[in-house]
């Protein structure tokens, strides 16, 4: 069991951080849109705060997985592929990235505009990025929504282009991604 990545496999590492971002963002867009919709009330409270918490945890786990992709070989595609198929990957994958970094960023600046310190799982607290703004709030809210809407978007691009791979070109793309793979004989 390889930790690091090789030109033909993710390593675990990888497959891990894929893995338990997918869950902790997936349950990430269902929280934002279920606690919006709340009255105001100690739950709602609690939801926000759990929201805020594993929001900063996501902004801190996809900062390490930018600094272990970048440290380990990319593998090569896992079976033939059309130029344009290689670039709208390569496009979709940045943006997760851009998106997963800002989605955060955007939800701590937005909580510092409406004068609510970010609370880390009650550990620690974050310090205040602006002072207390309604109109910067208003903006950084429809930021925020935005970049939800475009994450949901390239999670559908993504997903169908994993099923692509496993359904109609018959290839590994998928499969390596699950840890224990190995390559047929
Ligand atoms: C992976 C990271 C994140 C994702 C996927 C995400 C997603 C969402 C979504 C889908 C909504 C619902 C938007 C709406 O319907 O108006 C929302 C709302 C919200 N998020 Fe996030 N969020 C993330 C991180 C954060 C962080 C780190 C914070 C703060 C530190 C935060 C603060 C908020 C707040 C305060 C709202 C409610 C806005 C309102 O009251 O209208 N979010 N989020």
């Amino acid at each position: 069991m390889g930790f690091r990545n090789t030109r033909d496999r993710w390593g675990v590492i990888a497959q891990g951080f894929h893995w338990l971002l997918a869950v902790l963002v997936i349950g990430m867009v269902g929280l934002g849109l279920y606690m919006v919709e709340l009255p105001l009330g100690v739950r709602m409270l609690e939801l926000y705060a759990l929201h805020k918490s594993v929001g900063v945890l996501v902004f801190a786990l996809m900062a390490l997985r930018l600094a272990w992709r970048l440290a380990n070989p990319t593998p090569a595609p896992a079976g033939p592929m059309k130029a344009y198929e290689r670039r709208l990957a390569g496009v979709v994958h940045a943006l997760f990235y851009v998106v997963l970094l800002s989605l955060p960023i955007t939800g701590w600046l937005m909580s510092s505009a409406a004068n609510f310190s970010v609370s880390v799982f009650g550990l620690f607290t974050l310090p205040d990025l602006v002072t207390p703004d309604k109109g910067l709030e208003d903006t950084l809210k429809t930021a925020h929504l935005w970049l939800g809407w475009t994450l949901m978007g390239l999670f559908a691009l993504h997903v169908a282009g994993a099923f692509k791979h496993h359904m109609m070109d018959g290839d590994d793309t998928l499969r390596r991604m699950v840890p224990g793979w190995r390559r047929r004989a």
